[in-house]
C-alpha cells in the first residue's frame, strides 16, 4: 500500500462540497487513514506552500488557503499519489477532464477545491505537517 495527502480547500468547504468530494474519494477506492477539520493560519499556509514562495501567486494562495476551514486527510491505495492526481484533474479546472473532482467542484485556477501531493516524498512531509502518529490509523 501507498499513501497520499489531500486537503479539501476553503472554497470546497464554503460551497458545501465536503460530502460529495469524500464520496468520490471513497468510490475511487481510497481508504481514509487520517482526517481532520481544521484551519491553516497564514503562517501555516506560508510554510506548507514554501516551495511556491517565489511564484507571483504565492500571496494570493496563502490568503486563500488560510481564509476558512479545510478538511485534511491521508489516503491509502496502491499507486495513491498518481491515482489521486488523476482523480482530481488538472490544476486549472477549465482544463480538467470530465468527471474529475476539480472539473466538478473547483471555482477557478486559484480556488481549485482540492490538493493532492505530487510525490511519495511530499505526501509523507505534508501528512506529517498535519497529523501526529496517534492520528493515523
Ligand atoms: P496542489 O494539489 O494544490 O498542489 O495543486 P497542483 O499540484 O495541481 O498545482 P501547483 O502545486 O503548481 O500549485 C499549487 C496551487 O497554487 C494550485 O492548486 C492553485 O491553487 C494555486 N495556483 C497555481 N497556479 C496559480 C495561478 O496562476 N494563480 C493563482 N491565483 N493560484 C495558482
Ligand atoms: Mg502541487
Amino acid at each position: 500500500t501507498n499513501r497520499t495527502f489531500t486537503m479539501l480547500k476553503p472554497d470546497a468547504v464554503q460551497n458545501g462540497h465536503i460530502g460529495a468530494i469524500l464520496d468520490k474519494i471513497n468510490a475511487a477506492g481510497f481508504k481514509i487513514v487520517a482526517m481532520k477539520y481544521t484551519q491553516l493560519s497564514k503562517r501555516d499556509a506560508q510554510a506548507f506552500y514554501a516551495v511556491h514562495s517565489e511564484r507571483p501567486f504565492y500571496g494570493e494562495l496563502v490568503d486563500f488557503m488560510s481564509r476558512g476551514p479545510i478538511v485534511a486527510a491521508i489516503l491509502e491505495k496502491d499507486n495513491a499519489v498518481e491515482d489521486f492526481r488523476a482523480l482530481i484533474g488538472a490544476t486549472n479546472p477549465a482544463e480538467a477532464a470530465d468527471g474529475t473532482i476539480r472539473k466538478m467542484f473547483a471555482t477557478s485556477l486559484g480556488e481549485n477545491a482540492v490538493h493532492g501531493s505530487d510525490s511519495d516524498e511530499n505526501a509523507a512531509i505534508e501528512g506529517a505537517f498535519h497529523f501526529s502518529g496517534r492520528e493515523i490509523f
